[in-house]
C-alpha cells in the first residue's frame, strides 16, 4: 500500500480551519468540499489518458482524454457523503456508488447496511471517500468488497489517518495480489484514543457536517 501525505500551505490552513471546534457546520462543509478537491488533483495523478486530436481555431492540436470506462466514487455513509461534492467537481464524469457500515457497540463486528456497486468493476478506477481513517476496520471492508467485483486499483481519500488505521489497511492487503491500494490524505495524525476518535483529529466528522442526530 501506498500512502500520501499531500503537503501543501492551502490543505494545511483548510485543515487546521476544520479542526477548530469552533469552525460551524456550513463552514466546515464547505472547506470539506474546498480540501477534497485538492486532495482529488494529486489522488487522480495516476489516472489513465488516452491520446485524442482536436481543432483548435488555428489549426490540431494533440492532447489526451481520461481513458474509459469512467471512474467510479465511492462514499461510505454517512460522513463521505460529505465529500462527495468536492470529489465530483473534478470527474463530473464518474459514476458513484454508496456503502453503509454500522458497527454493532458491543461486539464490535461491523455489517453493510447499504450497497449500491457495480458487480463488475474490472478495469475501472475506484476512489473511495472516507474522510476519517480511524481503526481503518471500515475501510479494510470497503476495499474488500471492490476487490471482489474485480478492482485493480483503489484510491481513498481521507482528510484525516491515524497510524493504527493506515497500518491495518497495509497489513490487510499485503499479501492480497488482486487490488492496489493508495491512501491519500492531508495529515496523518498521533494516535487513536480509547473511544476510537483521531486524536487531535477534528471530532466526529459525520455529526460536525451534518449535525448529531
Ligand atoms: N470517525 C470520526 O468521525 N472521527 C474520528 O476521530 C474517528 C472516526
Amino acid at each position: 500500500m501506498r500512502t500520501l501525505v499531500v503537503d501543501h500551505p492551502l490543505i494545511t490552513h483548510k485543515l487546521t480551519a476544520l479542526r477548530d471546534v469552533a469552525t460551524d457546520t456550513a463552514t466546515f462543509r464547505s472547506l470539506t468540499a474546498e480540501l477534497v478537491t485538492l486532495l482529488a488533483y494529486e489522488a487522480t495523478r495516476e489516472m489513465r489518458v488516452q491520446p485524442v486530436s482536436v481543432t483548435t481555431p488555428v489549426g490540431i492540436a494533440d492532447g489526451f482524454k481520461l481513458a474509459r470506462p469512467v471512474p467510479l466514487i465511492v462514499p461510505v455513509l454517512r460522513a463521505g457523503i460529505g465529500m462527495l461534492e468536492g470529489m465530483t467537481r473534478l470527474l463530473p464524469m464518474a459514476d458513484v456508488g454508496f456503502v453503509g457500515l454500522v458497527r454493532d457497540e458491543e461486539s464490535l463486528v461491523a455489517s453493510t447496511y447499504a450497497n449500491r456497486l457495480p458487480t463488475d468493476l474490472t478495469g475501472r478506477e475506484t476512489f473511495v471517500l472516507d474522510p476519517m481513517l480511524a481503526t481503518g476496520g471500515t475501510l479494510a471492508t470497503v476495499i474488500g468488497m471492490l476487490g471482489d467485483r474485480g478492482a485493480t486499483a483503489v484510491t481513498a481519500i481521507c482528510l484525516l489517518a491515524a497510524p493504527e488505521g493506515i497500518r491495518h489497511v497495509e497489513e490487510t492487503f499485503s499479501e492480497d495480489g488482486r487490488c492496489t491500494v493508495r491512501v491519500v490524505t492531508a495529515s496523518i495524525d498521533e494516535r487513536l484514543n480509547d473511544k476510537g476518535y483521531i486524536v487531535p483529529g477534528l471530532g466526529d466528522a459525520g455529526d460536525r457536517l451534518f449535525g448529531k442526530i
